[in-house]
């Protein structure tokens, strides 16, 4: 089995991204073949500065390695390192339906925060998305339950495809955990832990110092309640109570039960601390090996052989069913 995802190399990666996506990277390198691509070309669709997104690049793959990717058992590259994902995308193009890319979240969502220019590239983000999975015939996508539509549309068009120019590409499956897919801002508990639109105080980092993360969970917005239970009101204390059961690893249900009468006082000081010492590792991992540019460049060099030698015999082949350029 096959497994690709991607991530963006911009900001600073939060709670959610390694929650909902990155430990699943990790558990990925022992259930199958292992892909991960960070997707530097999906993020000049948004307003960006060249110098950072080199150093943020850097900054991710250091993030990534510290988590446990290992790039011995899985293959981590750069995606403007490998041409065919962006050739791919154009190619795509022609089974995507301009309604769909319209009908996007994300794409609403981005549009609408963005001051100046609406890029063409935002409104065709979810191609080259689809196109980064494709290219690597992936079965399993794993992400956050945010991704869930691009996903879908990734499928829509792998299905197009093969119907209209015969069984080429592999439709791809998400995989969403069951806890954890949906981190939310500890300050505004109605809306997901975000890099850009989140509030800074409700926004754990992955890097964030001890100090500083038990602050932030301290005074994490609950209701006026004092039960540990998961409710449709009690936004802060469901979503506390997912972060403990990720970070322990164990069920929700087990989180309740251990809180049950010892109000919320107790639980957060628990959360703080819990959260603290799951992370603690992968900074300290992340400072020995944020310095070795050298070394993380050669990583991903060596991650993008790789993914070439899969992703240019896809590409041939989707070239060849469509009728472009020579034939084989
Ligand atoms: P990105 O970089 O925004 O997010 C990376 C992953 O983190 C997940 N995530 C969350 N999970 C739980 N709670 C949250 N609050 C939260 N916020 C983010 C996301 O679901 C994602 O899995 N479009 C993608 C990058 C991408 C990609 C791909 C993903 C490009 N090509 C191909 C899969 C396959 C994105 O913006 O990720």
């Amino acid at each position: 089995m096959r497994i690709f995802s991607g991530i963006q190399p911009t900001g600073r990666k939060h709670l959610g991204n390694y929650i909902g996506a990155i430990t699943q990277y990790v558990a990925g390198q022992d259930r199958g073949e292992a892909i991960y691509c960070i997707v530097d070309l999906h993020a000049t669709t948004v307003p960006y500065d060249p110098v950072e997104l080199r150093e943020r690049m850097y900054d991710t793959t250091a993030v990534l390695l510290a988590a446990g990717l290992d790039p011995e058992r899985c293959v981590l590259f750069r995606q403007g390192d490998v041409a065919e994902h962006t050739e791919l995308c154009w190619l795509l193009c022609s089974v995507t339906a301009f309604g769909d890319l319209n009908r996007m979240h994300q794409f609403k969502e981005k549009a609408g925060a963005q001051r100046e220019l609406v890029s063409a590239g935002l409104f065709f983000y979810p191609v080259l998305q689809a196109a980064d999975v494709l290219l690597y015939r992936a079965h399993e996508v794993p992400v956050g339950d945010d991704q869930r539509q691009h996903v879908e549309l990734m499928r829509d068009i792998a299905e197009r495809f093969n119907s209209r120019f015969g069984e080429t590409l592999v439709v791809p499956e998400h995989r969403i955990p069951d806890v954890g897919a949906r981190i939310m801002d500890l300050q505004e508990p109605e809306r997901k832990m975000a890099t850009t639109g989140g509030t800074p105080q409700g926004t754990v980092y992955v890097l964030d110092d001890p100090k500083t993360i038990e602050k932030k969970v301290r005074s994490a917005v609950t209701d006026s309640g004092s039960d540990v239970v998961r409710a449709p009101d009690k936004p802060g204390i469901s979503n506390l109570v997912e972060v403990l059961a990720v970070v322990r690893g164990i069920a929700p249900e087990e989180v309740e039960r251990e809180f049950a009468g010892q109000g919320y006082g107790a639980f957060k000081a628990a959360v703080a601390e819990a959260v603290v010492e799951y992370l603690r590792p992968v900074r300290e991992r992340y400072e020995q090996l944020r310095p070795d540019q050298a070394a993380l460049e050669a990583a991903l060099a060596a991650g993008a052989e790789k993914a070439r030698a899969i992703a240019v015999p896809t590409l041939a082949d989707v070239r060849e069913a469509m009728g472009v350029g020579a034939p084989r």
